[in-house]
């Protein structure tokens, strides 16, 4: 029996940090990690590998298409699907490999094999080879992640039926690759695989695309992924689907009732969310059960049975690596007898299509519910000399202020390099900034971020618009 300060139960982003920030507060502590590598869906099977596919896709894009040839760039490229995995690889591998560095250097223990709890205090892991080994703790942290939601009817096969990992991975580019479910999964890889060649074909069950968008945003997206070829079928839902060698045949439905249709294809993706992952942990032997969506709940990251701790996707809010982070960092802070706090009115989210979509706070949607009046500035990057001189003009910058303090809520940005901006104002917010501390703040020129700030001054009437 090995004796531990902490045992964390997951190698992701929550689990990786908690392990991280463990052993740089002298806790002795170890990681459970049944995967080969470290990184969880993350690193293996999700931000990484899709952000580099969609780097090198949109590149591919753009050299193909009439952007570089704008630019005075004539080139005729060639695709090699091969290299551009195998590129992806390498950078997931060296990502994962890092982790393991900062394993190494902060003194945390990656123990390989999948643990289960057994009772409080105890964990048992079993290794590849079939051996136990049981870990005594102090404190255990639960970080087990989550897994594609499945969809009846559909049964996922990564043959011809994809799940985001199978997506990620493909031999070859899809004839037509339909897609089930607009949200980022579904945008972001059916994104690539267009860019690639493939004609994609969405299909949401709702009446609108990324639901939990700003409405005018997600509007904003979808015209523009329209343009760029690809086909959304709303309010429509899959009820079945035949697969063969060579491709699927789907059975296709109005939600609100009506003919059905069939709709051929070679590849289907399902993205229609993703549930909390807790298979064989043994929450029964701490007397823990799941809601009906598999969510282990917690408040201020504890679970109700002392010295049993719950972060990341496998428990309540946005299934995202950096709100994954930030809690893994509370959470032993916690365990260190520290006051280590999550702010979640301020969890930043992006879509990185083209445009790419970034948000922080409220949307204008959510005010109105709220009742909570506010006023909206806005500023479209065709007025932005930087995104002009770059040929780079759809999108705009949104900021939504209170109408009677102009604290900023809520910013929703569409255009290029968000991404990147989006973090100024999880700043601003975070010190409870009003739309004219932005207005007011120098920002460097010729960049796009001065649409924030144009934005920002649009609240009040005062932007400097063409
Ligand atoms: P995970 O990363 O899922 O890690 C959990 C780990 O626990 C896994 O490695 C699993 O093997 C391990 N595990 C589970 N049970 C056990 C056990 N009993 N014993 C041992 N090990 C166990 N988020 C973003 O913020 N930005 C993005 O751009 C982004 N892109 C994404 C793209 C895709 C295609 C997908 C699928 C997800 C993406 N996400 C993104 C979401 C992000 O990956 C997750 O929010 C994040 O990985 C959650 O971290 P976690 O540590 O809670 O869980
Ligand atoms: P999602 O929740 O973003 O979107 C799922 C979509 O599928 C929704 O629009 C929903 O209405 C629709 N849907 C649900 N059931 C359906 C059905 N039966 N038929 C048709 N449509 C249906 O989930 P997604 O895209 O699978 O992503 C899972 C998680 O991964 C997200 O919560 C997200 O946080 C995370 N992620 C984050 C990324 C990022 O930060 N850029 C990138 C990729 C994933």
């Amino acid at each position: 029996m090995s004796n531990y300060d902490v045992v964390v139960i997951g190698g992701g982003p929550g689990g990786y940090n908690a392990a991280i920030k463990a052993g740089q507060l002298g806790l002795k502590v170890a990681c459970v990690e049944g995967r080969e590598t470290l990184g969880g869906t993350c690193l293996n099977v999700g931000c990484m590998p899709s952000k580099a596919l969609l780097h090198a896709s949109e590149l591919y894009e753009a050299a193909s298409g009439s952007e570089f040839a704008t630019l005075g760039i004539e080139v005729k490229p060639t695709l090699n699907l091969a290299q551009m995995m195998k590129q992806k690889a390498d950078s997931v591998s060296g990502l994962t490999k890092g982790i393991e560095f900062l394993f190494r250097k902060h003194k945390a223990e990656w123990i390989k094999g999948w643990g289960r709890i057994d009772g409080p205090g105890k964990v048992v892991v079993k290794a590849a080879d079939g051996s136990d080994r049981v870990l005594q703790a102090k404190d255990i942290v639960i970080a087990t992640g989550s897994e594609p939601t499945p969809l009846p009817g559909v049964t996922i096969d990564n043959q011809r039926i994809l799940d985001s990992t199978g997506a990620l991975a493909l031999g070859e580019v899809p004839k037509h690759l339909v897609v089930i479910g607009a949200g980022v999964i579904g945008l972001e890889l059916g994104s690539v695989w267009r860019r690639l060649g493939a004609q994609v074909t969405v299909v949401e069950f709702l009446d609108r695309i990324c639901p939990g968008l700003d409405g005018e945003t997600g509007k904003a997206l979808q015209r523009s992924l329209s343009k760029q070829g690809m086909t959304f079928k709303l309010s429509a839902k899959v009820t079945g689907a035949k697969a063969s060698a060579s491709g699927v045949t789907l059975d296709i439905e109005p939600v609100s009732g009506g003919a059905a249709e069939s709709l051929a294809c070679d590849y289907v993706l399902v993205a229609i969310g993703r549930r909390p992952y807790t298979q064989g942990l043994g929450l029964e032997s701490l007397g823990l059960a799941t809601d009906k969506r598999g969510m282990l709940a917690n408040q201020k990251h504890r679970t109700g049975v002392p010295g049993v701790w719950v972060i990341g996707d496998v428990t309540s809010g946005a299934m995202l690596a950096h709100k994954a982070e930030d809690e893994a960092i509370a959470c032993i802070e916690q365990i260190a007898g520290k006051a280590g706090e999550v702010n979640y009115d301020l969890i930043p989210s992006v879509i990185y299509t083209k445009p790419e979509v970034a948000s922080v706070g409220k949307s204008e949607e959510q005010l109105k519910e709220e009742g909570r009046a506010y006023k909206v500035g806005k500023f479209p990057f065709t007025a932005n000399s930087r995104a002009k001189i770059n040929h780079e003009t759809e999108g705009f910058a949104k900021v939504i202020a209170d109408e009677r303090t102009d604290e900023v809520l809520g910013v929703h940005l569409i255009g290029p390099s968000v991404s990147e901006m989006i973090g100024e104002y999880c700043v601003a917010m975070e010190f409870s900034a009003s739309a004219e501390d932005i207005a007011l703040t120098c920002h460097p020129h010729p960049t796009r971020s001065e649409a924030l700030r144009q934005a920002a001054m649009d609240v009040h009437g005062e932007a400097m618009q063409m």
